[in-house]
């Protein structure tokens, strides 16, 4: 971690921020990528939470879900329908929502995506940059006795929360509708608020705009304790900015970030495809894993496995998956 850069073989990693975020050159993304730069790929994505790749305008919908294979099972959003019959999920910005709230992807399951591949189609002129931040730095930086305090709490997570109130600007039909298609079935999920990261070890905050409240919290209290740990992890120091260019890839460890994307560009389009590969049940300090409050179970989406529908039992692990 020393150094700014390293080379393998024709692969760079170029570290962009102090706490996170780097650029692996050299590589061309697709399924037919060795093992050994898979291995460097994952090792580069732990070790610095998002990875990103200029360039890759090859990619299509199959390459971008074949390339994903080679990271875990990709699986389905559990409510909004795939750009492409499989699992391509569309990032657009001509839809009632933009991302522009700090989150981390679907928490409100229990088995959350594990990564999240995100590639550039249409970029605005200007604008439309994406900020991610590091929520394992954000809890390792915090004083002894708040850390304590976020290891000893659980909250719960929903789907469901108030559209308009964050949106100020949308259409109201708009709204509605990307409303009732995300929350067409409603979530609700108790996870840890520090999670015990599967693959590193490191503990992570995991909090975000699905945080609908601090479980034995009344509504003040609760809101006040999520400013507190979320002004941590929204941290300048804490975060990276990513430029977009048609063509590019972010990877991201979504177990280990939030992300934020900027709504600056006024009505130019903005298309994004996301892929997400299939998470474990995350498990707190304590070893309590979380847990799905209700429905009883994450329903079948209308292609393959939706995110989330991994059990502690069912989880593929990165061994299996990624062989
Ligand atoms: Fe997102």
């Amino acid at each position: 971690m020393a150094t700014a850069t390293t080379a393998t073989t024709a692969t760079t990693v170029t570290r962009i921020g102090g706490r996170i975020g780097a650029e692996i050159g050299g590589v061309k993304l697709g399924g037919d990528l060795p093992d050994g730069t898979v291995a460097e790929i994952r090792a580069a994505l732990l070790a610095h939470k998002v990875v990103f790749f200029r360039g890759q305008d090859h990619l299509d919908e199959a390459g971008h879900e074949a390339f994903a294979q080679l990271l875990g099972a990709p699986v389905a959003h559990p409510t909004v329908p795939s750009a492409d019959g499989r699992y391509a999920l569309g990032i657009d910005s001509h839809h009632g929502a933009r991302a522009n709230q700090w989150h981390t992807d679907v928490t409100f399951v229990p088995a959350y995506p594990a990564f999240s591949i995100l590639r550039a189609v249409t970029i605005p002129p200007y604008g439309g940059n994406t900020l991610w931040a590091n929520t394992a730095t954000a809890y390792s930086n915090l004083p002894e006795p708040l850390r304590a305090l976020a290891d000893s709490l659980r909250a719960v997570h929903s789907n469901e929360y108030d559209y308009a109130a964050l949106k100020p600007d949308a259409l109201p039909e708009a709204l509605a509708q990307y409303r009732e298609v995300f929350t067409s079935t409603k979530f609700l999920t108790e996870h840890p608020v520090v999670r015990v990261h599967p693959e590193t070890g490191e503990r992570a905050l995991l909090l975000g705009n699905f945080v609908q409240r601090i479980n034995g919290l009344t509504g003040r209290d609760s809101r006040v304790l999520q400013d507190l740990f979320q002004a941590h992890i929204e941290s300048p120091e804490n975060t990276v900015r990513w430029q977009w260019r048609a063509g590019d890839v972010a990877i991201w460890d979504n177990r280990a970030t939030q992300h934020y994307g900027v709504d600056d560009s006024d009505d130019h389009e903005r298309t994004l495809r996301r892929v997400t590969v299939d998470g474990d049940v995350p498990v707190g300090p304590d070893g309590e894993p979380s847990r799905l409050i209700s429905p009883e179970a994450v329903p079948d989406p209308s292609f393959g496995i939706a995110s989330g529908a991994s059990t502690a039992d069912s989880a593929p692990t990165a061994a299996a998956t990624s062989a």
